[in-house]
C-alpha cells in the first residue's frame, strides 16, 4: 500500500488541466452493455475505478480496449453473461450501473449489492423501484439483486428519495427506459451534468430522451441502440478540487478543460470565501489567492447545489478562514470522517449530526493522517499542501480511485508530494516525535471557547443587543 509524503507551505503556481469526468465515464461505460455495435469513447480518465469497471465489462462479455490515453473502444461480443460479481462491485459502487443496461438488453441481471461505504448508508431501493415500475421482477438473495424481464414497458416513475434525487439510480432507470416499449416519464430525476452527459451519449446512440438537465425526463423507448463515438465531459469535482488547492495554498492557477456552467455553486462559494475566479474565455479558469479567506455557510445538496463531493475540500479550506463557518451535507449527512483527521492537523472543527462547525485557525501543521474515502483523501491532501511542515497521508488508494495522477499534476505546479510504500521507515524524521517537546510560546495558549457555537445571525443579533 502507498502513502503520500507532502511538504506543505508552497503556493501552487502555473497551469493544470482537468481530466474527463469519473462520474460521467462510469455510467457511460456501463451503458455500453445496452448498445449494439462498437462504442468509441474519448476523455475517459485513467483511474482505478475505470479499470475496475472495464474488468467488469469483460466479465459481462464486452471487449474494452485502450491504446491511446483517454480513449476506449468497447464492443459487446457475448450477450449471455449476466453476473456482476461481489468481488468487483464491492470495490466500486458504480458497478451497480450495469443493472439497468443488462436488464434492458439481455432481459436478466444478477448484480451484487455494493455493500457498505465510509460516506454513509447508500441503499439502492430507488434503483429497484424504478426498474420494477418498468416491469422487472426483482429479488434480493445472498447479497445479490436478481432481476428479470421479458420486455420492459414504459411507465410514470417518481425517483425522489428522502435525500432528493439519486444519481446512479437515475442512470440505471434511464438506460433501461431507453429500450422499454412505449414512453417513460421519470419524475425527481437527477439533474447532475454527469446524467446529462449519459443522456447525450444515449441520444447519440439512437435513444430518444427529452428534458435532460431537468428533474422530469421523458423517454420514448427504441428497439435498439447503435454504436457511437462520444467525448466525456471534464470532471467538475477535479476542477473544484484544483480551485481549492490554489486558494488554500495562497497560489495562482490556470485550470484548463473546465465547464464554468457546471461549477456555478462552487464558484459562488469561493466568491463568498473571498477567492476570485475568472474565465479565460475558452475553457479555462484563472484562480488567484485571496487577501483573506472569509468564513461562510455551505450546504451540500443535489445539483445545482454545492456538490457533496466537494464538501470535504471546502471543509479543509474553511478551517483556515477567519471566523466561524458551518458546513452541512444534506446528501450524505454522515460524510464527515475527514473532520477528526483535519483536527489532527490543527483544525478546530466540531462535528454535529449532518454538519461540521468550523472555527478558522491561522495555520495547520503537518501530521500523519488517514484517508477514509475518495474526497476525504483529497481534502487531507489540500490541507497538507497548506500546512506548516511535512504530512503523511495513508490509505491513499482512495485517491487513485477517482483522481487521475493528482499528485503529478500538483507537483508540476509547485507542490512537493512523494508517493512511497506505507512502511514505518518511510515516515519523515520531522514527524517522529519521540518524546521531544516543541518550544511552546504565547501563541500556544488555547483560545477560550465560546459557551455555545452561534450561527452567524445569532452572533450578530447578540452583538447588536443592548
Ligand atoms: C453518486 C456519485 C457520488 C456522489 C453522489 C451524490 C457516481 C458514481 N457517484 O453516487 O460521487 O457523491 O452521487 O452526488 O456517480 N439514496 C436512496 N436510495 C437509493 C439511492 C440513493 O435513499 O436507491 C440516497 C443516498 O443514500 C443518498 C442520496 O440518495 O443519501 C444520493 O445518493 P445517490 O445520488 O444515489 O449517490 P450515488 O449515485 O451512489
Amino acid at each position: 500500500m502507498d502513502m503520500l509524503v507532502v511538504e506543505g507551505g508552497r503556493p501552487l503556481r502555473g497551469t493544470v488541466t482537468v481530466s474527463g469526468s469519473k462520474n460521467a465515464a462510469l455510467p457511460i461505460l456501463a451503458a455500453t452493455l445496452a448498445v449494439e455495435g462498437p462504442v468509441h469513447l474519448e476523455g475517459v480518465p485513467d483511474l482505478v475505478d475505470v479499470h475496475t469497471l472495464t474488468t467488469l465489462l469483460s466479465a459481462l462479455g464486452a471487449t474494452a480496449t485502450t491504446r491511446t490515453p483517454g480513449r476506449w473502444d468497447v464492443r459487446v461480443g457475448d450477450e449471455s453473461p449476466c453476473l456482476a460479481d461481489y468481488e468487483l462491485v464491492r470495490r466500486m459502487r458504480a458497478g451497480v450501473c450495469v443493472l439497468g443496461p443488462l436488464l434492458a438488453r439481455r432481459g436478466r441481471a444478477c448484480v451484487s449489492l455494493p455493500g457498505g461505504c465510509n460516506i454513509g448508508h447508500r441503499p439502492i431501493d430507488l434503483h429497484l423501484k424504478g426498474l420494477r415500475a418498468l416491469g422487472a421482477r426483482i429479488r434480493i438473495d445472498r447479497g445479490y439483486v436478481f432481476a428479470e424481464a421479458d420486455r420492459l414497458t414504459g411507465a410514470e416513475i417518481d425517483l425522489t428519495g428522502p435525500q432528493g434525487s439519486t444519481v446512479t439510480g437515475t442512470a440505471n432507470v434511464l438506460v433501461a427506459a431507453c429500450l422499454a416499449r412505449g414512453t417513460t416519464t421519470l419524475h425527481g430525476a437527477a439533474r447532475e451534468p454527469e446524467i446529462v452527459d449519459l443522456g447525450h451519449f444515449l441520444n447519440a446512440a439512437g435513444a430518444r430522451i427529452r428534458g435532460l438537465g431537468t428533474s422530469r425526463l421523458v423517454i420514448e423507448g427504441v428497439a435498439e441502440l447503435h454504436g457511437v463515438s462520444y467525448r466525456i465531459i471534464p470532471d467538475r469535482i477535479e476542477a473544484a478540487t484544483l480551485l481549492v488547492a490554489a486558494a488554500i495554498t495562497q497560489g495562482e492557477l490556470r485550470i484548463g478543460n473546465t465547464r464554468r456552467e457546471h461549477l456555478s455553486a462552487v464558484l459562488q462559494t469561493l466568491h463568498e470565501i473571498g477567492v476570485a475566479v475568472e474565465s479565460d474565455g475558452i475553457d479555462g479558469l484563472h484562480v488567484a489567492a485571496a487577501q483573506e479567506l472569509r468564513s461562510t455557510e455551505i450546504t451540500a445538496s443535489p445539483y445545482p447545489g454545492v456538490p457533496t463531493d466537494v464538501q470535504a475540500q471546502f471543509t479543509a479550506l474553511l478551517s483556515l478562514a477567519t471566523g466561524r463557518s458551518v458546513v452541512t451535507d444534506t446528501v450524505f449527512p454522515d460524510r464527515f470522517l475527514h473532520i477528526p483527521e483535519l483536527c489532527r492537523m490543527g483544525a478546530h472543527i466540531r462535528r454535529e449530526p449532518g454538519r461540521g462547525l468550523i472555527t478558522g485557525v491561522r495555520q495547520l501543521s503537518g501530521a500523519c493522517v488517514m484517508a477514509s474515502d475518495l474526497r476525504a483523501s483529497a481534502a487531507l491532501l489540500l490541507a497538507a499542501l497548506a500546512a506548516k511542515g511535512e504530512s503523511v497521508i495513508r490509505r491513499i488508494y482512495h485517491l487513485d480511485r477517482g483522481y487521475e495522477r493528482l499528485e503529478n499534476k500538483l507537483n508540476a505546479v509547485g507542490a512537493v508530494i512523494r508517493r512511497v510504500n506505507d512502511a514505518p521507515e518511510h515516515l519523515p524524521d520531522s514527524l517522529r516525535v519521540l518524546g521531544t517537546m516543541p518550544p511552546l510560546t504565547e501563541d500556544d495558549a488555547p483560545p477560550i471557547p465560546p459557551p455555545k457555537f452561534l450561527a452567524r445571525e445569532d452572533a450578530a443579533a447578540k452583538e447588536s443587543a443592548p
